[in-house]
């Protein structure tokens, strides 16, 4: 006969793992962007906090936005890669994303600030969504990249994203496939997918490449908004900014994107192709989207013109 008291000892380690096992995987849980893991299940997988209120992404609706004059946002790093840089491109089995490493430790190798921005902000990373997360007035783009950041007063990121909604800001380019010839930047990205075709491959470059050639010229338009990260655990944290004008890529670089990159869902040994990595709009909740407006110091010299507009008014009606 087995002693009460070991199989109860035995039941119980096996209970705790049990325990451990299931809160761990509840925590860690598995995500993603189809069937079981979808996003739809995401706001009861991970109350904390993709059931929140001020969620990301959203649909600009670009008529009810509220215009806003910003100073001009400052790029470090982005023209010309710092000395010491170091890029890694990989699939992380939701999105292809470049990390930005710096052979001699540093964190402010690839910064932005200004643009109304609450401080300065130490880059990441940048990675892609295919077709694009944010859509404008309904409409959705082929695919969008964000450059991911966090206010560099905090120690981590991992910091950053415990606390106050200025922890991280994301720049967004939307990218429209209308270009009939490759984007140089773009190129970066689509000529090393069949390094990275499957979750947890990567590839270090070996030289970097200028962050700029993925942006559009016109920086001075934009959205802001206060919103999330748009993956699990989806941290209410972040200071969005989506330029206004897209990048414009090529047809077979957007097909790209949507053919060479696979996942294996939890589980699964088979790798599955990695598409639609994009969460639904979310709901504005009566948050303000800002219109950054800046086009040809127009909205500088619009009260001016104005108050001329009223005096001439007034002397005519005075006249009549
Ligand atoms: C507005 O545009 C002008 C001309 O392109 C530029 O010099 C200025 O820095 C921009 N202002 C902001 C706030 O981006
Ligand atoms: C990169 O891939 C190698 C295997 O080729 C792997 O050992 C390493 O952990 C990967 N690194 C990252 C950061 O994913
Ligand atoms: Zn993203």
């Amino acid at each position: 006969m087995v002693p009460l008291q070991q199989v109860t000892v035995g039941m119980l380690a096996g209970v705790i793992a049990l325990v451990l096992f299931s809160t761990a995987d509840a925590q860690h849980g598995s995500w993603g962007y189809t069937g079981d893991s979808g996003p739809s299940t995401w706001a009861t997988n991970f109350p904390n906090f993709c059931n929140g209120q001020k969620q990301s992404p959203i649909d600009v609706s670009t008529k009810t936005a509220t215009q806003k004059s910003f100073q001009p946002l400052n790029f470090k790093g982005f023209d010309t890669p710092p000395a010491d840089a170091q890029m890694r491109i990989k699939n992380n089995g939701h999105a292809i994303q470049v990390d930005l490493l710096s052979k001699t430790g540093k964190t402010d190798n690839y910064q932005i600030s200004g643009g109304g921005l609450p401080g300065t902000y130490n880059v990441l990373q940048f990675h892609f969504h295919w077709g694009s997360e944010h859509t404008i007035n309904g409409k959705r783009y082929d695919a969008e990249m964000h450059v991911v950041t966090y206010n560099a007063k905090y120690p981590s990121a991992s910091e950053a994203a415990k606390v106050s909604p200025d922890g991280f800001a994301v720049l967004s380019v939307l990218l429209e496939a209308t270009s009939k010839t490759a984007n140089p930047g773009m190129q970066n990205i689509v000529s090393q997918l069949s390094n990275v075709q499957n979750k947890g491959m990567n590839y270090t470059y070996p030289t970097s490449f200028s962050i700029n050639s993925l942006f559009p010229a016109d920086k001075a338009n934009y959205w802001r908004y206060m919103g999330s990260l748009t993956t699990p655990k989806c941290n209410e944290v972040v200071v969005w900014t989506i330029f206004k004008t897209s990048l414009k890529i090529s047809q077979a670089q957007a097909n790209a994107l949507k053919t060479s990159c696979y996942f294996n869902p939890a589980g699964d040994q088979e790798q599955q192709p990695l598409n639609n990595n994009y969460r639904p709009t979310q709901p504005l909740n009566g948050r303000t989207v800002f219109d950054s407006s800046n086009t040809s110091g127009v909205p500088q010299l619009a009260p001016t013109v104005l108050a001329l507009f009223i005096a001439l008014l007034s002397s005519t009606a005075l006249q009549l």
